[in-house]
């Protein structure tokens, strides 16, 4: 038999119920109570009117709001790359090139390494508020390495993305299409069990546009649904094919034309912006609030990786997205929740409604704002993930 909890006194309730509270997209209740009844939230409402429960938590005048939903990280590998960061601090310039020495270590890590290493930063991201997350392979390029890693994610979230386009492995430099038929063929059959998701890192110097329509229809064929790295260094094809293709989520999109800009709008594919990528490769800021003002759906996420974007925590990236990326902390705080939801095509994460699961975060603050107004302070002091406490 379930139990249940009302954690009780909450001076601010992110519920992402636009039907709730103050009747703004975040559905904020004030002076909210929740209810957990095992893994489910079922029911939120004024503190006052809270229904009789097994156990009472008192919030005691903070803030409470859904787990975050990181729909974007590549954590499975070995090894970091310090000294390509320190060299970009120093003036050098970001290049996917540095993927393959961490390609290079994470062939070399045993299974139980790589576990061990994902399970470390999953540790470090449930501890910042983190209750769902995607992730990728992308560090094996071959068929044994691509899909052991996508083996070890699936033990660990349902949210699995098979990435064997990053880049063309050195190993076949010489032939790119031959390891394009690679990745669409024996490697994609590999990997399809273990996978909800196809990915393909769609720029120069890594997959052109026919490439990545190649290899996302062929993992479509499969049964697997498109997710593109578009538009991260320049302009390219990629946003507009993930509108094509229907792709949940084109992400990075630090370079769009008006039209990248208009095909998001008029479409269901979210732009998810991964604002750690452009705070640690020193590149401009994706432009939140042009697609926000166009009408195109918006996700936060992480990135993590040892390349790029080496964070784990999405409050740092609301604190960016607030600051340099012109969004409000209303705006930063949905994104980074329900919209990570939307791009992940989930309806049961990213909100606190009666149903959907008790992923949520106490934080140590009176409201969701102080995520941005506060940053780099841990503020996050509890964290339910799906109704157990974890925190
Ligand atoms: O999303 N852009 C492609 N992939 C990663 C970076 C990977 C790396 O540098 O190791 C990204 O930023
Ligand atoms: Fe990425």
């Amino acid at each position: 038999m379930s139990s249940s909890t009302v954690v009780t006194n909450i001076a601010a309730l992110v519920t992402n119920d636009p039907s709730l509270g103050d009747g703004s997209p975040l559905g904020l209740i004030q002076d909210a109570a929740v209810v957990i009844d095992g893994d489910r939230v079922a029911w939120t409402g004024e503190s006052s009117k809270a229904p009789a429960t097994d156990k009472r938590i008192d919030a005691a005048g903070r803030a409470v709001l859904p787990g975050f939903v990181d729909s974007h990280s590549h954590l499975v590998f070995a090894g970091d790359r310090t000294q390509e960061f320190n060299a970009r601090m120093s003036g050098r310039s970001y290049t996917a090139g540095g993927i393959r020495t961490t390609v290079a270590a994470t062939r070399a890590a045993s299974d139980g390494e790589l576990e061990a290493n994902l399970t470390h930063y999953l540790a470090e991201a449930l501890r910042q508020g983190t209750t769902t997350f995607e992730t990728k392979s992308g560090y094996g390029l071959t068929v044994e390495d691509e899909s052991r890693a996508l083996r070890i994610a699936a033990r660990h979230t349902d949210e699995v993305t098979y990435l064997g386009a990053h880049i063309v492995p050195p190993d076949h430099a010489h032939d790119p299409a031959a390891y394009v038929a690679l990745v669409t063929g024996e490697m994609l059959d590999a990997c399809v069990p273990h996978a909800r998701w196809i990915d393909v890192f769609c720029e120069k110097g890594a997959f052109d546009g026919d490439q990545a329509r190649a290899i996302l229809t062929a993992g479509q064929a499969k049964g697997l649904h498109p997710r593109i790295h578009a538009n991260q260094l320049s302009y390219g094809p990629g946003v507009q094919l993930a509108v094509e293709l229907d792709a949940a989520s084109a992400d990075h999109c630090t370079h769009l034309t008006d039209a990248d800009v208009d095909a998001l709008a008029n479409s269901r594919t979210v732009a998810t912006l991964l604002p750690g990528a452009e705070f640690s490769t020193r590149a401009e800021w994706p432009d939140a609030r042009r697609l926000l003002d166009a009408g195109a759906t918006v996700a936060l996420s992480t990135d993590c990786n040892p390349g790029s974007s080496f964070t784990s925590s999405v409050p740092f990236c609301i604190a960016l997205a607030v600051r340099d990326m012109r969004m409000t902390p209303d705006e930063a705080v949905w994104s980074a929740t329900a919209g990570g939801a939307v791009a992940l095509r989930r309806t049961d994460i990213g909100r606190l409604t009666p149903g959907a699961y008790a992923d949520l975060i106490l934080l140590d603050a009176p409201s969701h704002v102080h995520l941005a107004y506060r940053p780099g302070v841990p503020l996050v002091s509890g964290v339910w993930r799906r109704g157990q406490r974890m925190l």
